[in-house]
């Protein structure tokens, strides 16, 4: 099992019978992210994403088009495996859960839930999103006005013979488990949400249907198919082998266990905190640390739909990678995304601006300037920071000092998985650039005093304070990034890690050659629109 340097992260399974969207290609991103700076940082990292292939969702779609729901699967899968590959993703798997070794785990587990007796066979009558396959209970259907809060249809009664899941007998484990590990659930705000419910009681919850057919079968009783949601969190673990103690994917997997972040969106936490952690305590598997739940995107100020023409579909998508590049994109789902307890818009205006304010007037800019100084008054050859036996201290700053503090905060901000956070303390180090180029002068100095001293130390600080921003805004934009690597002449592998020592003051050559280089081209507001149909 887990133990410092390893880390385990994981995006939800997505529904095969919808297509790929914002918000799957957002909360991979997101992971994405934190997995490469993680790896950068020398961790040992696994992270996952997939496909939820089972339930009547997909039987009914693939009825309607008269091909078999492995089929439809296995078309949508793909389909979200290119959509997915498009967004350059470094996931270590991509789970499916039709695929062997989940069916059989699956079983295996709950075998286990079955011996244990947190499992009982029972009658159950209720309201039912037939679309998110969930039941809810009477105060929570009264709340809805008995219409599903994602597909806005109504509810229907459902009556079935089911096998239950005793939630009801982990209450006191629950408000334990929330009380000793108070950052069980992210951010503070999701956390209040599920403590309030968990206060009101604790139901017991299905763990069959008998209603259809796609799923995978109870062990003990196979007319009964496993409810999807109980078999769908179990992917987490199936993925590392953990119900195969012993199996190839357990030699290789299981130290990965448990996942430092479970990342869902904010619609599915009841599932990731409170039901899978019961059944993980009846399996005896250790916890996950911490289940990030963010919240939504909205599009243009409302919410996304197919009839408003809002939808962030990915026609859209590609269509702001081909105006912005996809690096921008990251950089804009990742620092304006809804990571916190709020919902995020979307607009054009907004991307924009951030484009804008953020990749070619900070980043670029400044960049930019510093490689051009270089090579208008040295010839490109990066000069020396040191005078012969002093390094300068210019303007009270205290590279090495600020450069170390940034370091370190943006790890801990990552630590804390405050994407946004980090990423504005590494843009904080380069504003810090171009206040330091705006005080002390450079162009000024080769004026007065060319090849100085001190114009060569200012120079030389630039240049070590961009490349080390660089450093910690390659997890956001690893192509424009390595791009800037290229003309600095350096050679960086992250995912060998390293992270600490390169950055590191002092890693530049003085000597070395440096290129002169334009990382975000500067344009006028191109007008893109987000519907499908646009
Ligand atoms: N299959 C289940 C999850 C099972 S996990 C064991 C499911 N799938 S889903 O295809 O509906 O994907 C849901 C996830 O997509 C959300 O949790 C979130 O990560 C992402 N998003 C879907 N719409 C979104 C937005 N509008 N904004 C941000 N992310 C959202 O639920």
């Amino acid at each position: 099992m887990a133990d410092q340097s390893t880390a385990y992260i994981t995006t939800p399974i997505y529904y095969v019978n919808d297509k790929p969207h914002i918000g799957h290609v957002y909360t991979t991103t997101i992971c994405d992210v934190w997995a490469r700076f993680m790896r950068f940082a020398g961790k040992d990292v696994f992270f996952l994403t997939g496909t939820d292939e089972h339930g009547i969702k997909v039987e009914k779609s693939a009825k309607e088009r008269g091909i078999s729901p492995q089929a439809l699967a296995d078309e949508n899968a793909a389909e979200f495996q290119r959509v997915l590959g498009d967004f350059d993703l470094t996931n270590d798997d991509f789970i499916r859960t039709t695929a062997d070794y989940h069916h059989r785990q699956v079983q295996e587990f709950v075998r286990k839930l079955l011996e244990s007796e947190a499992v009982y066979l029972g009658d159950f009558e209720g309201w039912y999103d037939e679309g998110q396959e969930e039941y809810y209970t009477e105060t929570k259907a009264r709340e809805l006005d008995y219409t599903s809060p994602v597909s806005g249809r109504p509810l229907v009664i459902a009556k079935e013979k089911n096998y239950y899941f005793r939630l009801s007998a982990y209450q006191d484990r629950m408000e334990k488990l929330f009380e000793e590990q108070p950052d069980f659930v992210r951010p503070e705000a999701r956390r209040n949400e599920v403590l309030g419910r968990l206060r009101e009681g604790l139901a017991d919850v299905p763990m069959s249907r008998t209603n259809f057919t796609w799923g995978i079968p109870m062990p003990n009783d196979p007319e009964h198919v496993i409810y999807v949601w109980i078999e769908a969190l179990m992917n987490y673990a199936t993925a590392l082998g953990l119900g195969e103690i012993g199996g190839e994917r357990y030699s290789q997997r299981a130290q990965y266990w448990p996942a430092t972040f479970h990342v869902i969106g904010k619609e599915i936490l009841w599932f990731h905190a409170v039901i899978w952690p019961a059944v993980l305590m009846t399996l005896e598997l250790p916890l996950p640390k911490c289940i990030y739940a963010h919240s939504f995107w909205i599009s243009e100020g409302q919410k996304m739909s197919k009839s408003l023409g809002n939808f962030i579909d990915l026609a859209a998508i590609d269509r702001y990678i081909a105006a912005y590049g996809l690096d921008s994109c990251r950089y804009f789902l990742t620092t304006q995304g809804p990571l916190g307890a709020t919902d995020a818009d979307f607009s054009a205006n907004h991307f924009h601006d951030i484009y804008s304010t953020d990749l070619v007037n900070t980043v670029g800019n400044c960049a930019s300037r510093v490689t051009a100084m270089i090579n208008k008054y040295y010839g490109g050859a990066v000069p020396s920071e040191s005078t012969a036996d002093n390094r300068l201290r210019i303007a009270d700053h205290d590279w090495p000092e600020i450069a170390r503090r940034t370091v370190g905060q943006v790890g801990a901000a990552m630590d804390r998985f405050d994407l946004a956070g980090a990423v504005a303390t590494a843009l904080g180090l380069i504003r810090k650039v171009d206040g330091f180029i705006n005080r002390t002068e450079p162009f000024k100095l080769a004026k007065d005093e060319p090849k100085s001293a001190e114009l060569g130390a200012i120079l030389y600080q630039c240049l070590e304070a961009v490349r080390i921003a660089s450093l910690l805004l390659w997890p956001v934009m690893p192509r424009k990034m390595a791009e800037l690597w290229q003309a600095l002449g350096l050679q960086i592998d992250p995912d060998d890690g390293g992270l600490n020592e390169l950055a590191a003051w002092g890693g530049i050559q003085p000597g070395i050659t440096v290129i002169k280089v334009a990382l975000f081209p500067r344009m006028e507001q191109p007008e893109l629109t987000t519907g499908a149909n646009a």
